[in-house]
């Protein structure tokens, strides 16, 4: 029965390429027996948009060839960061070292920005993985003739595929977790922390980022998430913290011994 309406919730196209897992995830929040099925096919399709697809538009997807600044530009989550990217790898990036391996989770289409790394002058290899497949595959075919990047269609609730996928390679390893990680909250409470206690010790370091003002309206919001700054100085060493373009960015690394 919840199987079929599963299936039910994946025939819109627009869900269709999601991970079965993150699918049943935002089902199990909505599935209680007062509701009835047509709603909880409802509920689960507007979570789904809120947590995944609410920026994948059409207009994204179907244009074939652009350059990457056209798509930075039509997401409204890259398009923000534009100005900025240059700053905010160098930043990130600094002195790191001459190989840096960057792995980008729930990357949307910051793929994309892989050109900045090389206006700066660094040297990197880049690896981004999301749910959503329509963007996984868009950024693929771009980036078909680049040994420097790579994609992965994998969930972040996926920790054992995660892990997998950051222990490859060498080189100096930096994950980036942009304007993600509350989504994984509203699915598994303190899930972040999991995953941040699992993965931080197998990277040199981790850049959290925050939105500071919503994307459609442009207004300031206040959200210290006191908790993510607790767990972070309590259990790792907190490297750098800015703002930059409307974002809040935590940098840091495992513990020193
Ligand atoms: C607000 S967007 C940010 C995109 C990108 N990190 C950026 O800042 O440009 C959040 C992205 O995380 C992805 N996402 C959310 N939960 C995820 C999960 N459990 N596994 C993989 N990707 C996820 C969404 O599909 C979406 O593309």
């Amino acid at each position: 029965m919840e199987e079929e309406l599963i299936k039910k919730i994946k025939q819109k196209k627009e869900f269709s390429m999601l991970p079965e897992k993150d699918v049943e995830l935002v089902f199990e929040k909505i599935n209680t027996p007062f509701r009835t099925d047509e709603e909880k096919i409802k509920m689960t399709r507007d979570l789904l948009r809120k947590i995944y697809t609410v920026f994948l538009s059409n207009k994204l997807l179907k244009i074939k060839r652009k350059n990457f600044y056209w798509f930075l530009k039509k997401h409204l989550s890259t398009r923000e960061r534009f100005p900025y990217y240059s700053e905010l790898y160098r930043k990130i990036i600094g002195n790191s070292g001459e190989k840096i391996k960057i792995y980008d989770l729930g990357c949307g289409i910051n793929g994309f920005s892989f050109p900045f790394f090389k206006k700066e002058g660094f040297n990197v290899e880049y690896v981004g993985v999301e749910a959503v497949g329509q963007l996984v595959d868009l950024q693929k075919s771009f980036f078909k003739n680049s040994k420097k990047v790579s994609f992965f269609h994998e969930s972040l609730f996926d920790i054992n595929k995660i892990d997998e996928i950051v222990k490859k390679g060498k080189g100096t390893k930096i994950v980036f977790l942009f304007k993600v990680i509350d989504s994984l909250e509203v699915l598994e409470r303190n899930y972040s922390k999991k995953f941040l206690t699992h993965l931080t010790p197998l990277v040199d370091k981790v850049v959290l980022s925050f939105a500071t003002r919503s994307i459609q309206s442009k207004k300031k919001f206040f959200a210290n998430r006191k908790w993510i700054r607790d767990f972070i100085s309590d259990n790792f060493n907190l490297v750098e913290e800015f703002d930059l373009g409307g974002e809040n960015y935590i940098i840091f690394s495992e513990k020193d011994l």
